[in-house]
């Protein structure tokens, strides 16, 4: 059935949004007090990001937000999901040196917004943490907890009166596996222990940041974003079912558990060699009520065993890519409703938002036009299986596209392209892709629908 008829299972209450992240497209690098970020320690070291790119001018938004919330305007999105630049108001990762220009900077754009009739929501770490935190040890410490429960306050202090829903952690998954494991991101680390290590920090700062948000105030929606994907078994053997549980554990379930459940799965040992080693109280931080779950969501992954004894990790990937994005990343829209659906079963009844969903293409102009086809079918597909879980029930209660612009792509500098707005980043111009203007027909279909269930 195509996407027009299953418009009717979105409530007139489902937000319509788009999502972006600080280091990506704000620019302004050095401008206004802004400390360092690892961010931009990494971008500047050569051989870390492609092409040398960094983000020190990005989408320049710290300068044009005005034009950016006016596009979003135009489209006909109802919210934004933006993260704010931790080294902007703690320049020295310090909350003792708060920078009145950095706050300024978010209180301006949140006042736009809502003059625009635009809801924000604020993620508080899309991976920017300050480099003087990280001299001091980073996610390492657990004293980094502590700072950016201070940092959480402070903004919620300053923007709570008008900006209510807030994310403490985007993706810590990358924050852990990215940053510490692989070191395809800052700050870099390779070490199995780090990531575990990491990851245990950036869970327990999430409790301790909403602890200190709710003692700040009570009217707040606060919670996580995580990156989860479906994981399928190639077939119903025994094998392939558990690996397809192994590999669910990595990517889904060290995170899902002691958020909902209080303890890290079992099968982390499997993985790490060790269990995460912790203080008992930390788990009561970490297992606090979430008023939402955001979910990130670009593929699924079909996977088998190695089979191969030598190998470190005894799962192997065999998820068909007859259909891909510039990324590689395979489009398997139906893992997004079995996702959903999971992710009630198991852990529910909780609110859900996809946080982010999207995908990159190589656009192209011709004649001031991008038909970003591909986008389209993308997003279209990803948008009806969110319909899908609705029909059964589920309670997902908004979409945020990743992503307005086109930015910086992390470790793929500005080779990739996720934008429904084009970004020429030698004059900084934007121009409308054709998913934009679709998107906007979308919002406004579902929004005049008059039976819109409640
Ligand atoms: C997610 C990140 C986001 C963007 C998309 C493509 O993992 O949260 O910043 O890079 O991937």
């Amino acid at each position: 059935m195509a996407l027009t008829n299953k418009l009717k299972y979105f409530p007139t209450t489902f937000a319509w949004g788009v999502a972006t992240a600080a280091y990506q497209i704000e620019g302004a690098a050095t401008i206004d007090g802004r400390g360092s970020s690892i961010w931009d320690e990494f971008s500047h070291t050569p051989g870390k990001v492609l092409s040398g790119d960094t983000g020190d001018i990005a989408c320049d938004h710290y300068h044009r937000y005005p034009e950016d919330i006016a596009l979003m305007n135009h489209i006909g999105v109802t919210h934004y999901r933006f993260s704010v630049s931790w080294p902007r108001i703690l320049p020295d990762g310090d909350s003792h040196h708060i920078n009145a220009k950095g706050l300024a900077f978010y209180d301006r754009l949140v006042d736009t917004l809502l003059d625009n009739q635009i809801i924000p929501a604020i993620t508080l770490y899309h991976w920017d943490l300050p480099s003087e935190l990280q001299i001091q040890g980073g996610w390492l410490n657990s004293r980094t907890s502590d700072v950016f429960a201070e940092y959480a306050q402070i903004m919620v202090a300053v923007l709570g009166d008008r900006v209510k829903q807030w994310i403490t952690h985007n993706e810590p998954w990358c924050t852990a596996v990215l940053g510490h494991l692989t070191g395809e991101h800052a700050p870099g680390v390779t070490s199995k222990d780090a990531a575990l290590t990491a990851a245990h920090h950036v869970l327990l700062s999430h409790g301790k940041a909403m602890m200190a948000m709710r003692s700040t105030r009570n009217d707040l929606q606060i919670g996580i974003t995580l990156n989860l994907s479906q994981v399928y078994p190639d077939q119903p053997s025994v094998e392939s079912i558990r690996a397809a549980s192994l590999q669910d554990v990595f990517n889904n379930r060290w995170y899902l558990d002691p958020l909902f459940v209080g303890h890290y799965p079992e099968e982390l040992i499997d993985i790490f060699g060790k269990q995460p080693q912790f203080l008992s109280h930390d788990m009561d931080l970490i297992k606090q009520p979430l008023d939402f779950l955001g979910v990130n969501y670009y593929s699924a992954q079909v996977v088998a065993p190695s089979g191969d004894n030598e190998s470190p990790w005894p799962v192997r990937h065999v998820t068909p890519k007859d259909r891909i994005t510039a990324m590689g990343w395979p489009v398997i829209p139906k893992g997004l409703t079995d996702l959903l659906m999971r992710l009630q079963r198991d852990y529910g009844p909780i609110p859900l938002f996809i946080t982010e969903n999207g995908a990159a293409y190589p656009d192209e102009i011709v004649d001031g036009r991008i038909h970003d086809v591909d986008r389209i079918e993308y997003l279209s597909d990803h948008i009806e299986a969110i319909a899908d879980a609705l029909a059964h029930g589920i309670d997902v209660r908004g979409y945020f596209l990743w992503s307005l612009l086109d930015n910086f792509e992390w470790a793929f500098g500005y080779s990739k392209r996720f934008g429904i707005v084009y970004v020429d980043y030698t004059t900084l111009e934007r121009t409308l892709k054709d998913s934009a203007l679709w998107y906007g027909r979308l919002i406004h279909d579902a929004l005049s629908l008059p039976l819109n269930p409640v």
